[in-house]
């Protein structure tokens, strides 16, 4: 199976080119389009030492263009991932699938509850799988709570407080030209991380969200929602904070702050289940700094890391790693049946629930469409669609 990856940015450069190098590398796909908007991040995409050391002898297809060009003459049956802008996933998505492939995407799928409707719809009639990659989910953590969590160890969810604050040189990126405040917000950019997880761990809803934000100014000038602070409650009362930011200090340790603490009970006793996803237990200070690092960090072995397991280059590990080589399986093992056994594999998936699917997950969009709205109206409370 070939892969056609739209947008050659940072998120492609960090996981999904070299989680398909990987896969490329064990014969689980073969050749490897990239389509961006820009030549010279392709140029140094390809260039990139990270991967170059980890893959050597791998390459890709550069394509520059638009993605709908990219998508136009691709034989049907293909694999489509789609690192785009988050605006443009909902066109993205739907020509893919127009055109007879498999789509894996990145969270957020959609802004939209109706736009995951279409696109629901869509893909069930096509019989194609539509993956979003939410990476969490495929955190051991994440599933062990989950597991916990529905055997009862906990109760009910009552409170949780979460963040994620990216660094302050994402500022410098890219971003400035699409993090708009008509496009896009913190919260909307990572605040869905946190929202799916309880989704995820608890099996419960998300039913209304307020969202408070405050605007910043890129480099180029262009202003953003870079600091939001959301409260999401859930069906069952439960209510859950979660604070986003580009702004956490380019001096601090890890590639970003983030963590996640419920507190439950069963009427009778308090629980509690805390992921400290950003300290994972190892820190280190050099003599020396890696480019661009400080002296002292606590890097995350389990996102995605690069080790050398004596073969040729290094192989990437992490949950990072795994979540694509899941979504990749699932898209293998459909891709030569007929459409009747696609779609009651697909159900099958939808039903059990640990690959984030549009019918499992619309209520991503839900709280993005509620917390847009509520943004819009300094705070005030959104019931989710
Ligand atoms: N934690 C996560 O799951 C995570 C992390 C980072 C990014 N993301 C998501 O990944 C997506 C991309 O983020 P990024 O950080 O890589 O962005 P980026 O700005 O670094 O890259 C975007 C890429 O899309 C390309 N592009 C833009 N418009 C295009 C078009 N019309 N046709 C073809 N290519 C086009 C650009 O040229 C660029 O290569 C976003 O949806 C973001 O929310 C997810």
């Amino acid at each position: 199976m070939n892969v056609t990856l739209l947008g050659g940015g940072m998120i492609t450069h960090d996981q999904l080119l070299p989680s398909l190098y990987q896969l490329q590398r064990l014969g689980r796909v073969g050749a490897i389009r990239i389509c961006s908007l820009s030549q010279e991040a392709l140029e140094q995409l390809a260039a990139a030492p990270g991967l170059t050391r980890a893959f050597p002898g791998h390459g890709f297809t550069p394509l520059v263009g638009t993605y709908e060009g990219a998508l136009r003459d691709l034989r049907p049956g293909e694999l489509v991932v789609v690192a785009l802008p988050d605006h443009l996933h909902f066109g993205a998505v739907r020509a893919a699938i127009a055109g007879g492939h498999h789509v894996l995407c990145v969270k957020p799928l959609v802004l939209t509850v109706e736009e995951t409707g279409v696109i629901e719809r869509e893909a069930r009639e096509a019989g194609a799988l539509v993956a979003i990659e939410y990476h969490k989910r495929f955190d051991d953590r994440s599933l062990m709570a989950r597991q916990a969590y529905r055997a009862g160890r906990f109760g009910e969810f009552k409170l949780g407080t979460s963040s994620l604050l990216e660094k302050w040189y994402y500022r410098h990126s890219n971003f400035q030209n699409w993090f708009t405040p008509d496009a896009t917000d913190a919260f909307t950019y990572v605040g869905c991380h946190y929202v799916d997880l309880v989704a995820f761990i608890t099996g419960l809803t998300p039913v209304e969200v307020s969202l408070y934000g405050l605007k910043d100014r890129f480099p180029n000038g262009a202003e953003g929602w870079l600091w939001t602070d959301a409260r999401v409650v859930w069906s069952n009362g439960a209510c859950l904070n979660v604070q986003n930011a580009l702004g956490f200090p380019d001096a601090a340790p890890g590639s970003n702050t983030q963590g996640m603490r419920l507190y439950c009970s069963d009427g009778e006793r308090g629980a509690w289940i805390d992921h400290s996803d950003q300290y994972r237990g190892l820190a280190w200070c050099g003599v020396n700094a890696a480019e661009g690092q400080p002296l002292y960090s606590e890097p995350s072995p389990d996102y995605f890391q690069y080790v050398d397991r004596g073969g040729e280059g290094l192989e990437p590990v992490g949950y990072g790693y795994r979540s694509v080589e899941f979504a990749v399986a699932r898209a293998l093992e459909i891709k030569d049946l007929p459409l009747e056994r696609r779609r009651e594999l697909l159900r099958g998936w939808d039903e059990a629930g640990i690959l984030a699917t549009p019918a499992n997950s619309v209520y991503n969009a839900a709280v993005i469409e509620a917390a847009r709205r509520s943004l819009a109206e300094g705070g005030a409370p959104v019931r989710c669609r």
